[in-house]
């Protein structure tokens, strides 16, 4: 990647941009480097559209600090983070003035909604357009995966494949779009079984993983194959092969960390119950399938067709708290700086 110093510093140094949370469906887990975020795997996802993140940037020539407002609070960790990743867009454009982040979600932030790709690929987006960088989308999809793996993917709508890539500084590990969000208009129904932070981040589980876990090497001799399947299957557009790939996946990245020592065990009871009725659903004939992440929420994919009957299900699942509906959306975009307070 390639940033040219901004030359035409003039005006204020502000824009706001959204990105909505992505959800792998062949799954991203270990990474190959820690410092770059490089993973050890490829993998594949779906970008959402109502789960949104909106994130205000404002750089202020002269200041020394950031300050970092998310859902209207500061939070110390989450603003160091911010900052490691505003210091890569002040690195592109050659400055170093201080920032003031505004940042809102419409969703719980860190319980495996993957809050950190849409909050990451929405501050890269703004960040690069505030200091009037002139980065492809690609070029953003890099820094937003130093930022935080899956942000790379939430660059980009609708169904994305990120490259595990050889090279040690990353420039193949990148993600690119395989197929648009209206080429394949599948729904997803979220069932939340909790809503409190997870207690072991993917970062740390990952590290965990790969230096205990005994199917670390069958992870990643297998994923090529997996990821191949998956491919297909979008491209023909065919549900099942996508829902056999998929939950397989899933359940191999979980049996993969829950092999950990100690085991990652991110689900609740509720969340093996949606896993369940989901599965009992697609054995009546309904089109749909079960996804989790690292957390205790399940994400059933289904036509649209089904997407009444699918959160119906899921939200008679006792410990179920509430049960959200989107769509498959865009990349990150420009927005209205006052849609981010709004
Ligand atoms: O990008 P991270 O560090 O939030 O890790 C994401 C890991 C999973 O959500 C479990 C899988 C994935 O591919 O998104």
């Amino acid at each position: 990647m390639t940033c040219e110093p901004r030359t035409d510093a003039s005006g204020e140094l502000r824009a706001a941009s959204q990105a909505q949370p992505n959800i792998a469906l062949i799954k991203y887990w270990g990474k190959r480097d820690a410092a770059l975020n490089l993973p050890v795997v490829g993998s594949l996802s779906i970008t959402l559209d109502s789960l949104w993140t909106r994130t205000d940037v404002r750089f202020v020539p002269g200041q020394k600090q950031d300050q970092v407002s998310l859902n209207g609070r500061s939070d110390e960790a989450e603003a160091k983070r911010i900052t490691k990743c505003l210091d890569l867009l002040r690195a592109c454009a050659g400055v170093d003035y201080g920032a003031e982040v505004a940042s809102r979600n419409n969703f719980p932030t860190a319980a495996g909604l993957a809050s950190s790709a849409s909050g990451f690929a929405a501050l890269v987006h703004a960040g690069a357009r505030a200091l009037g960088l002139d980065l492809s989308l690609e070029e953003q999809s890099v820094l937003a995966r130093r930022c935080s793996g899956s942000a790379a993917r939430s660059i980009f709508g609708g169904y994305v494949e990120w490259a595990h890539g050889k090279l040690a500084d990353g420039a193949d590990s990148v993600a690119r779009p395989l197929l648009d969000s209206e080429a394949w208009p599948l729904r997803v129904a979220v069932a939340i079984t909790s809503t409190a932070a997870k207690q072991v981040g993917s970062t740390e589980g990952m590290r965990r993983t790969a230096e205990t876990s005994p199917y670390q090497s069958a992870w990643i001799d297998t994923q090529e194959a997996d990821l191949s399947v998956a491919r297909n299957a979008i491209l023909a557009r065919d549900f099942d092969a996508l829902a056999q790939i998929s939950e397989y996946s899933c359940l191999k990245m979980h049996a993969l960390a829950l092999a950990a020592q100690p085991g990652l065990l991110y689900w609740n009871g509720a969340t093996v119950e949606c896993m369940h009725r989901v599965r009992a659903l697609r054995q009546q004939g309904v089109p749909v399938f079960f996804t989790v992440d690292a957390g205790p929420q399940v994400k059933a994919v289904c036509a649209p067709s089904a997407i009444e009957q699918v959160k119906a299900a899921l939200r008679d699942v006792p410990g179920v708290l509430e049960v959200l509906d989107t769509g498959l959306g865009e990349g990150a975009r420009a927005i209205a700086a006052d849609l981010v307070e709004a």
